[in-house]
């Protein structure tokens, strides 16, 4: 017997995954987005300066190996740091420079795979790099909400944080650890180490315990700079401007290291996180570029597939060609050959039986394929040069002269 899948990803038939491609498309488009192909693995350093070795992505759920020339390697756990290195490495950049990323492809962290949680997955992103303002912020949650949008999804509410400059964390991070004391001190010292480490990152915890001891621990908001403070609520002024929907939510922190000021998420309650994002105004100078305020998101394409299908908006399936060609006789054969030939050349898609069945199979099949029309040759058909049509939809049937029919074969 084979082991069961190993990534145990949903399978969604492939049409939806082009949907899901060229709504991301539609969306770079619309906002002018270039994309960017990055390669799958990488040197584990770019992500133990990225992510931050704190984060669980990169302290647990990356994939790294040594490969044969014994180099340390990982498989992408995030798109933005590979994005990243792409852009310092073809020096897209420049003095006021603004570029506009994205990309669509497959990402892995190892974790216990459950409902809306895979080994691998797909992100969609996009990002915004080179400019400060919070209306850049509002372009990259904007874009977001057009995406989930195009793939069917109306309704969703964007929940927006600010996490402030370094110092605001700085000074949070001791407020967290002072709230937790006690808690704190009953853990062993990994946790510790841990905790003391990355504060913020106690803040997403799921452990009842830590949940109860987190109660009343003041808001980051109210640790903000002026800054912060101004550009978070500029924010908020050009969502409501773009008519976006949105709450302001301070339990939002993100899982990765490299977020400054705002941060944003789009939460269904079945499968958690539709998508994070936020700005990392340190990043790309981490990875040794200059300094360049960015900001960005990425979509998680597996749940947003998943909550589509629940709203019942998944799309249907196009048949791979319109046309499927009949052979009524023996004899019409080979012309319902070279018919096929002829749409072909025109570029009318079609298919055609190639093992000698009846009429009455080829129907069949053609339904299968799920052409919606059919082009029938028999006898009759071949010594008037004519070809009979059939709507597989609507039931209706014509004769046409054959040069008729090529002509509007391709409507
Ligand atoms: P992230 O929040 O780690 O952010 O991942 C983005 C999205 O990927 C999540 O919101 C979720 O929808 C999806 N996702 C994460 N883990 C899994 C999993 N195991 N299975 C299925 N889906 C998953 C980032 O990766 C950042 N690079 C986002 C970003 C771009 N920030 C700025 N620019």
């Amino acid at each position: 017997m084979l082991p069961a899948p190993y990534a145990k990803e949903p399978v969604f038939e492939a049409h939806r995954w082009h949907a899901a491609e060229s709504s991301y498309r539609k969306v770079a488009g619309l906002f002018g987005y270039q994309e960017v192909r990055t390669p799958i693995f990488e040197d584990i350093e770019l992500f133990l300066r990225s992510s931050g070795e704190t984060s669980d992505v990169v302290s647990k759920e990356m994939y790294d190996f040594k490969d044969k020339g014994d180099r340390h390697v990982a498989l992408r756990p995030e798109g933005t740091a590979p994005a990243m290195r792409a852009y310092i490495d073809s020096s897209m950049g420049g003095q006021g420079v603004v570029s506009r990323l994205c990309y669509f492809g497959p990402v892995f962290r190892y974790n216990r795979p459950q409902k809306g949680r895979y080994r691998q997955f797909h992100q969609a992103g996009y990002e915004l790099i080179g400019s400060p303002s919070p209306l850049a912020d509002a372009e990259i949650i904007t874009a977001t909400v057009r995406y989930f949008k195009e793939i069917g999804l109306d309704n969703l509410v964007v929940k927006v944080n600010s996490i402030g400059r370094a110092e605001t964390r700085g000074a949070y991070e001791l407020a967290i650890l002072s709230h937790v004391d006690k808690w704190l001190d009953g853990q062993d010292e990994e946790q510790q180490a841990k905790a003391r480490k990355n504060p913020l990152r106690l803040l997403d915890t799921k452990d009842p315990d830590l949940r109860a001891e987190l109660d009343g621990l003041p808001s980051i908001l109210g640790f903000l700079g002026d800054d912060s403070k101004a550009n978070f609520a500029a924010l908020q002024e050009h969502l409501a401007e773009s008519g976006v929907a949105y709450e302001v939510d301070d339990s939002i922190v993100r899982g990765l290291d490299y977020y400054t000021d705002t941060v944003f998420e789009v939460v269904s309650t079945e499968y958690g996180a539709l998508c994070g994002g936020g700005r990392y105004d340190g990043l790309v100078e981490q990875l040794g570029g200059p300094s360049t305020p960015s900001v960005g998101v990425g979509i998680g394409v597996e749940r947003a597939l998943l909550v589509a299908d629940m709203a019942g908006k998944a799309p249907r399936a196009e048949a791979p060609s319109r046309w499927y060609v009949v052979a009524a006789t023996e004899s019409a054969r080979a012309a319902a050959r070279t018919l096929a030939i002829e749409l072909r050349s025109m570029g009318v898609g079609c298919t055609l039986d190639l093992d000698g069945r009846s009429v009455k199979a080829q129907f069949k099949q053609a339904d299968r394929n799920g052409a919606s029309m059919t082009a029938v040759l028999g006898d009759d058909e071949l010594a008037n040069e004519t070809v009979s049509v059939k709507d597989l939809v609507t039931g209706e049937q014509k004769t046409l002269p054959r040069h008729v029919f090529l002509r509007i074969a391709d409507d």
